[in-house]
């Protein structure tokens, strides 16, 4: 497989962007878990991205805040839940570049706020409360929280950034990932698996736009995190769709369905709902921690590894393949939530 590295990096290069993470991330690999699961596990370590308390949403930051001071912003206005990791770091990010930041945020703000909620407040972003239940919204809630961020828009001047900061000035970032692995891993490219939590896309598709402008061929699996119901009513985008999008705007000189890279969106059916925990994602976040060390978030990456340890039990994982995670952060919420841990 001939793998364009120079096609991917020429991509992005002219790109505007912000310098707001600390890059590369560590690569690990997880030979006991690996071996456990028939596979060669290695994972990316980006909740050690270095802004905030790190996660993905410092590589989409990079390039969305980059347009928007390239456009001239003096201020953003973005939106997610009450315990947003997305809000959290928009929010920090705002203020390493001197912007101001409002957030909208969908749930019920508890008297004392702790984890995120309580970074937002610590990062200075002027924070709007509305009522929804964040695991099974409504459509008038999700519609009320538009209406209040567009007035927030109007009001302030400040630019839009949507929940997860998925638009196509987004997908540069993760796509920038697979260009630091290329280069961490001296241009070869070895995985046939990378596997992601999907929470409004953004990260899969730069994961697949990176792979699909190298050539590589390998499959993203992007795991849902929200009920199925719930995706149809935000209108979740597929990473396809996001992809193309970017390819649009951006005239990548690529087109997906000649391309050997895959992107597979995986909506689990037993998936309850955004943010509510199943065994197999605690099972995963304490597999994780008792025998390699890490610590997953329980809204996203433990969702994302539970997944991955029933496609490896049920072969969606072929057996000795080579399978990247991507640990895309949230640990405010694993830090939020670990009082209610026991010994066992
Ligand atoms: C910790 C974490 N992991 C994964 C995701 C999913 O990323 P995306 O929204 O780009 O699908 C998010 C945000 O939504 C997140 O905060």
């Amino acid at each position: 497989m001939t793998v364009h590295v120079e096609r991917l990096r020429a991509a992005l290069a002219p790109l505007p962007r912000v310098s707001l993470g600390t890059w590369p991330t560590p690569l690990v690999r997880l030979e006991r878990l690996g071996a456990a699961l028939g596979v060669e596990l290695w994972m990316k370590r980006d909740e050690c991205s270095g802004l905030a308390m790190g996660g993905n949403k410092a590589r989409k930051l990079e390039f969305v805040l980059g347009s928007a001071r390239a456009a001239g912003a003096r201020s953003v206005v973005t939106a997610g839940p009450v315990t947003s990791n997305h809000t959290m770091m928009t929010a920090a990010a705002a203020r390493r570049l001197g912007l101001d930041c409002h957030v909208v945020l969908g749930g019920r703000a508890p008297d004392t706020p702790t984890g995120n909620l309580a970074l937002t407040h610590l990062f200075g972003a002027h924070v709007h409360v509305t009522p929804m239940d964040t695991a099974d919204p409504s459509r008038g809630d999700l519609a009320a929280a538009q209406q209040l961020s567009a007035r927030l828009v109007a009001e302030t001047g400040g630019c839009w950034i949507p929940p997860g900061a998925t638009m196509p000035s987004s997908v540069p970032g993760y796509a920038s990932a697979i260009l630091e692995l290329l280069d961490q891993l001296d241009g070869e490219w070895p995985f046939d698996e990378v596997v992601v939590a999907y929470g409004t896309g953004s990260t899969s598709a730069g994961l697949y736009a990176g792979l699909a402008l190298a050539g590589i061929r390998a499959t993203v699996r992007a795991v849902a995190v929200s009920s199925r119901a719930a995706m149809a009513r935000f209108d979740a985008a597929s990473p396809n769709d996001l992809v193309q999008a970017a390819i649009d705007v951006y005239r990548w000189p690529i087109e997906l369905a000649a391309s050997p890279a895959r992107c597979e969106w995986i909506r689990p059916e037993r998936e309850p709902g955004y943010g509510l925990p199943t065994g197999a994602s605690q099972d995963a976040l304490r597999r994780l921690a008792r025998e390699e060390g890490y610590l997953l978030d329980p809204t996203y990456t433990a969702k994302a590894a539970a997944e991955m340890f029933a496609m490896a039990r049920d072969g969606r994982l072929r057996r000795g393949s080579r399978v990247l995670f991507i640990h895309t952060g949230g640990l405010p919420t694993t830090a939020a939530a670990t009082h209610q841990e026991s010994p066992s």
